[in-house]
């Protein structure tokens, strides 16, 4: 583990995100990060119903939120340049697999997710990693409100993309990104460093049998959520996984933020195809071996991780609360 971050965690949660603020809590509760904010945005749901999502785990996992701790904002509530589209055949009609949880005791804070990622920064310039596990609409509308932004942010982790992996939303587009591509295209415009983590280093993470049954041999009120969440997140992979199992994509953005030693990366400049008529939504490199035609600064994208290491790790941050 490197030295604890500060996180501004920008969500659509979603059962993969709600998954990875249970990690983000047990570092916070071991004093290995910081959360100075969440923000959420329309992606799996809603973003008023991702953020009450948000107060509803961390209060589950003894994270004081809402306007008595971390601020959870409401982001944006549409792309930039398409319809909204959420993925409730994937996360349940609440964004928690069905699960109805009860009114969380916290409250949303008034000001909206792209306004709070930009007084964040400027009020703590540098030290910020903002990662972003949702479409990237908040943090293109951010980079909008204030240009010197790039400047002021440590690092942008953003799980997101495909690049030699099929699309998971599309045949070729990743959701995150094809849910608002221009927001996605404006961030990796941006002039500041960006760690991507595509599907190509996610889907390979897959928890199974072994690692749900550990889960679910445990008795606490974070792994019995977990345990809920995860049947019905597991009934919606298993077709695609061919076997019983479930991807959390999320959470491997997370661990690769606070702990980038278990990744491996190359270095791209990246671009999203933003007319494509099949490809719309696409992330693209150039993997050519010949020097970088592309002026972009490179983007260093996760092709790969320890793998064993991400799914003992994730586990034991769920039982540890
Ligand atoms: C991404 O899309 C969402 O459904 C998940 O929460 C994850 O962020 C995976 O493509
Ligand atoms: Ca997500």
């Amino acid at each position: 583990m490197t030295r604890a971050r500060t996180i501004l965690y920008d969500c659509d949660t979603g059962i993969d995100d709600a998954m990875t603020l249970l990690y983000l809590a047990s570092l916070i509760r071991a004093g290995d990060a910081e959360l100075a904010g969440i923000g959420t945005v329309h992606g799996n749901i809603d973003p008023v119903t991702g953020a009450l999502n948000t107060l509803r785990v961390l209060e589950l996992a003894g994270v004081k939120a809402g306007e008595q701790g971390v601020p959870v904002a409401v982001g944006a509530a549409r792309p930039m340049a398409q319809d909204v589209h959420y993925a409730l055949e994937w996360h349940g009609t609440d964004g928690l697999g069905d699960t109805r949880l009860p009114e969380p005791a916290g409250r949303p804070v008034a000001e909206p997710a792209a306004a709070q990622i930009v007084r964040l920064a400027r009020a703590m310039p540098g030290e910020l990693t903002l990662l972003a596990t949702g479409p990237l609409t908040n943090l293109g509308a951010a980079l909008l409100l204030d240009p010197e932004l790039p400047s002021l942010i440590r690092e942008v982790v953003v799980m997101g993309g495909a690049f030699d992996h099929p699309g998971n939303i599309t045949t070729h587009a990743e959701a995150n990104i094809w849910h608002d591509p221009e927001a996605a295209d404006l961030v990796f415009a941006a002039d500041w460093p960006v760690l991507l983590v595509p599907l190509d280093a996610t889907h390979p993470t897959a928890v199974h049998d072994d690692w749900l049954d550990r889960l679910a041999a445990h008795d606490s009120a974070a792994a019995r959520f977990a345990v809920r969440i995860l049947d019905f997140y597991v009934d919606a992979y298993t077709p695609t996984l061919r076997r019983r199992g479930a991807v959390i994509h999320d959470a491997l953005a997370a661990m690769l933020a606070v702990d980038p030693d278990i990744g491996e990366y190359v270095q791209r400049a990246v671009r999203v195809e933003l007319r494509g008529e099949l490809t719309r939504g696409t992330t693209v490199w150039d993997a050519r071996s010949l020097p970088a035609e592309d002026t972009r600064r490179p983007v260093r994208v996760a092709v790969g991780s320890d793998i064993p290491v991400f799914r003992e790790i994730l586990l034991s941050a769920v039982l540890s609360l």
